[in-house]
């Protein structure tokens, strides 16, 4: 060891200022890289509110409506997830008829389970482009996690059950009821909980598929689940092409 050591370390400083020109070099294109990338990103941005067909104010409007829907249709509706859909799905449809809508959500094969930050949940996708996605998205039982940085805004209208989040700093919950609106705002990260029994209408909108990975890894590396991913790209992928071949971003 000692007779090695002594050379080795003469090798080191004839090569080093080689090397470091070169790892100098590749770091600089790396750097280039990833500021025209920031550049693209920034550029992305300012365009992708001119895809958006739907507006968080409209949707949430649609929603109170249809809370106030099912209530009357059936007194016990606070508890009855079904009707709530149903009555919701119904609205989104009549409001906004220039979207092309998935409403058998009563049809098991097109409900998909989606494990990410450590939260599993399930999925009904009602619509999805590549600017914007709408599901409607809970747990029968419960689940608690990671929120996920993401690239989108994100806006939780909660239908039934309850949803608790904070962020990191905060010593106090926020709690938010049917009705309510848990608006994650782009970049913003926070622990969540799901009480049993709590579906929600999720509106995303933002650049979809860079929030995918995050969607996936649980995937990857925890739940081994690729039967579940299948059946995800499957119910995402048609409907993100079909709208693109529409002509919706
Ligand atoms: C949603 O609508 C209700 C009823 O109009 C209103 O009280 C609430 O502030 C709205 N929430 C958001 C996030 O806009
Ligand atoms: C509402 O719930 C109560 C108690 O769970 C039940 O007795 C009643 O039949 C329900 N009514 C409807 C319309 O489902
Ligand atoms: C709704 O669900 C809660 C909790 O599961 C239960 O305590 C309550 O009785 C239910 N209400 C009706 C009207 O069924």
């Amino acid at each position: 060891m000692t007779a090695s050591h002594k050379p080795r370390k003469g090798d080191k400083s004839t090569s080093t200022s080689n090397s470091d020109s070169s790892t100098l070099r590749r770091w600089g294109f790396r750097a280039i890289f990833l500021a025209l990338f920031i550049g693209f990103c920034q550029f992305a941005n300012t365009i992708n509110d001119r895809f958006y067909v739907l507006t968080p104010a409209e949707l949430n409007e649609t929603v109170q409506h249809s809370l106030k829907l099912a209530a009357a249709l059936n007194p016990n509706s606070t508890n009855n997830s079904e009707i709530i859909i149903s009555t919701l799905i119904d609205q989104l449809v009549e409001k906004h008829p220039e979207i092309s809508w998935q409403t058998d959500f009563r049809n098991k094969k097109d409900w998909v389970f989606n494990n990410a930050g450590g939260a599993m949940g399930s999925m009904y996708l009602l619509h999805a482009s590549i600017t914007e996605y709408i599901i409607i998205f809970g747990s029968a039982v419960g689940t608690e996690g990671h929120s996920g940085r993401h690239t989108a805004d994100d806006y939780f209208h909660i239908l039934t059950g309850q949803q608790t989040a904070y962020e990191a700093g905060d010593l106090t919950r926020e709690i938010y009821n049917p009705g309510d609106v848990h608006h994650m705002k782009r970049g913003v990260v926070k622990q969540y909980t799901a009480a049993p029994e709590t579906w929600a209408l999720e509106y995303a909108r933002g650049w979809i598929p860079l929030m995918l990975p995050f969607g996936f890894a649980d995937t990857f590396f925890s739940t081994l689940d690729l039967i579940t991913l299948y059946h995800t790209v499957r119910v995402t992928g048609k409907e993100m092409i079909k709208n693109l071949l529409m002509g919706k971003i």
